[in-house]
């Protein structure tokens, strides 16, 4: 089921997400229902709290458009190692229609459980390192616009409120 992603400035964007403690329906549920919205989106990423539930839980998919869905499911996901730097441009389902360069590693290992509740570690290079990393932000109440200048904030923030304020009136 497709579910209503919240969106910045909504403060359930800045909980902190609580460790899944057991892989129930309820669990399950939740990833399917993630996995829908994501797709439906679309996007490359969805974190629980962006649907208003605080576990730890994200998906992910970086495939491109020609080739096969690849769905990752990390429960309680966790950066083991990170190294290298990256630069690159990032949009957030949770911050429509702006986007800009973020600082990362260029590389990680992330420790986590699949939805059998085995662990796994995904070891993540390019746009697949990128979005473990912004997801696991989303989980500590993080966004991709706390990562970037104060003064590029500052811009956003002015044209972010001329766009809902537009948005109002066009209601
Ligand atoms: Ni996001």
């Amino acid at each position: 089921m497709v579910r209503t992603i919240l969106s910045y400035p909504d403060p359930e964007l800045k909980k902190k997400s609580q460790p899944v403690t057991v892989i129930n329906d309820k669990i399950r549920e939740l990833v399917r229902d993630m996995a829908d919205t994501m797709y439906d989106a679309p996007g490359v990423g969805l974190a629980a709290p962006q649907i208003g539930v605080h576990q730890r839980v994200i998906v992910i998919d970086v495939a491109g458009k020609d080739e096969p869905p690849n769905l990752i499911v990390a429960i309680n996901p966790v950066i083991i190692h990170a190294e290298g730097e990256s630069y690159e441009e990032e949009g957030c389902l949770s911050v429509p229609t702006y986007a800009a360069n973020v600082r990362r590693h260029a590389r990680v290992v992330v420790k986590g459980l699949n939805l059998e509740g085995e662990e796994v570690n995904w070891k993540a290079d390019d746009l697949l390192a990128i979005a473990f990393q912004h997801e696991i932000d989303h989980l500590d109440g993080i966004l991709f616009i706390d990562h970037i200048s104060q003064l590029k904030r500052e811009i956003f923030r002015r044209k972010y409120r001329r766009n809902s304020l537009e948005q109002e009136g066009n209601e």
